[in-house]
C-alpha cells in the first residue's frame, strides 16, 4: 500500500519510523516531513493546508491510505475533502475536530455527555469574564477559545493574573483568530496525564497512558513549550483509573460525537488531571500529541498500518504492548520557546539497539542535517522499567550533545 502522512514534526517522523515496519507498507510519502523523514519516507513540499495539492499528490502517485499529524488542516477540513474526492484518510471531518478547535465547544460538549472536566463559565466581554473571575477567585484557568498552538491557557496565580489574560485574550490582540471568547475554569490539581485512542464511531480502542511535560526547564519550571519530554505507560495511574477514563471520557465522547451528528475517526487525546475526586478532562485533541507519540509507538507491538486498516474497518485491531517503559527527551534550540538560531548542525548521534532519535524541527542541507525549529528532535530508549529506559536516553545524550546551542531537561522520568 501506499501511504501518505501530512505533517512535520516529531510525531510524524514517530508514525512514519512505526508505518515503515509494516510489511504491507510500500511507498511512504510525506508532506512537507523534516529532516529525518527522509530516510524513511520520501518528503514532498506540499504544506499542511494546501488540500488541493496534496489531494493531487495524493491522486498522482495512488496513495492507498493518508494520515494527518497536526491539527490545523484537520480544522481546515482536510478529511471532509480527501473523503469528497474518494480518498481513504485516517482522520476526524472538521466538525469532529471542534472538540480540539473550539475550548468553548469541547466544554459544552463534555457538559451535555457528562464527562468528567473542570467546572467553567464562557464570556464574548471582558467584563462578564472579570467579575466572573472576581467571584471565584485564584488560582483560576483562563483560555483563548480557538487554536493558540499551545500558547491560549494561562494559569493564573492571582486575580490580576487573570484579568490580564482576559485582557490580552478579548481586548489585545494576542491570540487573533483564536481569540474571540474566552472560557474560565476551574484550577485543578493532581498529577496530569495523557490517554490516546484510535477511534471510528463507537469503536474506541485506548493506548497506554503517557506523560507530557510542557514546561521548559526542570522540575516543570519556566515557559509552557509544544513539550520538553514524555514518557509511557505513566504507571501511576491504576488500572481502575484508566478503566473509568477509558469508559467515562474516551467513550462518551466518540458516542457523544457519533449522537451530535459528528462521528469522529481519527486519534482522540485527552489531557487528564488525576484530582481528588478521579480524572478530570483539561483537553482534547482530535490527533496523536507530541512527543506522547514518539513515546507510545515504540511500545505498540502491533503493526501501525494494520491497527488502521482495522479500526477503519470496524474491527477490533487488539492492541499489545510491550511489557516495557519508554522516555524521549527533547533536544531544544538554545532560547526556545523565545527566539533560538537556526541551521546548526546536530549533533553527532550514535546509538545504541534501545535508543532512537526522533526528528522534529530539522531540515536536509547539502552540508548534512541542521536544526530548522526550537525542538530539534527527540531523544528516546526503551527499557525494562521507566528509570532505565530514561537513563538509556539520558546516556546518548550527555555523551553526543556538547553544543551550546541546544539545551535538554535533565529531569524526564527521574521521578
Ligand atoms: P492545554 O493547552 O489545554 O494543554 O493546557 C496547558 C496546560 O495548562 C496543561 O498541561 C495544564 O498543566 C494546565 N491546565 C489546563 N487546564 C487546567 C485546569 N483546569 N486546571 C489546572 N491546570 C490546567
Ligand atoms: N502533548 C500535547 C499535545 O500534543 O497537544
Amino acid at each position: 500500500m501506499n501511504l501518505f502522512v501530512i505533517g512535520r514534526g516529531g510525531r510524524e517522523h514517530s508514525m512514519i519510523m512505526k508505518l515503515a515496519e509494516s510489511d504491507k507498507a510500500d511507498r511512504i510519502y510525506a508532506a512537507p516531513g523534516n529532516g529525518g523523514i527522509g530516510d524513511a519516507a520520501e518528503c514532498v513540499d506540499i504544506d499542511e493546508l494546501d488540500i488541493d495539492g496534496l489531494i493531487d499528490f495524493a491522486r498522482k502517485k495512488e496513495v492507498d491510505l493518508t494520515i494527518v499529524g497536526p491539527e490545523t488542516p484537520l480544522l481546515t477540513g482536510i478529511a471532509d475533502r480527501f473523503r469528497e474526492a474518494g480518498l481513504a484518510i485516517f482522520a476526524p471531518e472538521k466538525n469532529a475536530a471542534l472538540i480540539e478547535g473550539s475550548k468553548r465547544y469541547a466544554k459544552i460538549f463534555m457538559e451535555e455527555n457528562g464527562i468528567p472536566t473542570a467546572a467553567y463559565a464562557s464570556f464574548t466581554d471582558a467584563g462578564g469574564a472579570k467579575s466572573y473571575i472576581k467571584k471565584q477567585g485564584a488560582p483560576i484557568v483562563v483560555k483563548a477559545d480557538g487554536l493558540a498552538a499551545g500558547k491560549g491557557v494561562i494559569v493564573a496565580q492571582t486575580v490580576d493574573e487573570a484579568m490580564k489574560a482576559v485582557d490580552d485574550i478579548l481586548v489585545g490582540k494576542a491570540f487573533s483568530g483564536a481569540g474571540k471568547s474566552v472560557v474560565i475554569e476551574e484550577c485543578l490539581s493532581g498529577e496530569e496525564f495523557s490517554l490516546m485512542a484510535f477511534v471510528h464511531g463507537a469503536n474506541v480502542f485506548p493506548m497506554i497512558p503517557a506523560r507530557d511535560h510542557k514546561r521548559a526547564y526542570d522540575q516543570d519550571q519556566g515557559p509552557n513549550t509544544g513539550g520538553m519530554g514524555a514518557y509511557a505507560p505513566a504507571k501511576d495511574i491504576s488500572r481502575k483509573t484508566l478503566a473509568f477514563a477509558a469508559e467515562n471520557v474516551l467513550q462518551k465522547a466518540a458516542d457523544g460525537m457519533v449522537a451530535a451528528g459528528r462521528p469522529f475517526t481519527g486519534i482522540l487525546y485527552a489531557g487528564l488531571i488525576m484530582t481528588d475526586d478521579g480524572p478530570k478532562v483539561i483537553e482534547f485533541n482530535a490527533r496523536f500529541g507530541d512527543p506522547e507519540t514518539q513515546v507510545v509507538l515504540p511500545l505498540l507491538e502491533n503493526d501501525l498500518l494494520q491497527v488502521f486498516l482495522d479500526v477503519l474497518d470496524g474491527k477490533d485491531p487488539s492492541l499489545q504492548w510491550k511489557k516495557q517503559s519508554c522516555a524521549g527527551v527533547v533536544l531544544a534550540s538554545k532560547g526556545y520557546p523565545g527566539s533560538y538560531n537556526k541551521g546548526v548542525a546536530l549533533p553527532e548521534m550514535q546509538l545504541d539497539a534501545s535508543s532512537f532519535v526522533v526528528h522534529a524541527g530539522t531540515r536536509k542541507t547539502e552540508h548534512g542535517i541542521v536544526s530548522d525549529g526550537g525542538r530539534v528532535l527527540l531523544a528516546g530508549a526503551k527499557g525494562a522499567d521507566l528509570s532505565e529506559a530514561a537513563e538509556c536516553a539520558y546516556n546518548w545524550l550527555d555523551k553526543n550533545v556538547n553544543s551550546e546551542e541546544f539545551f535538554y531537561r535533565k529531569d524526564i522520568g527521574k521521578g
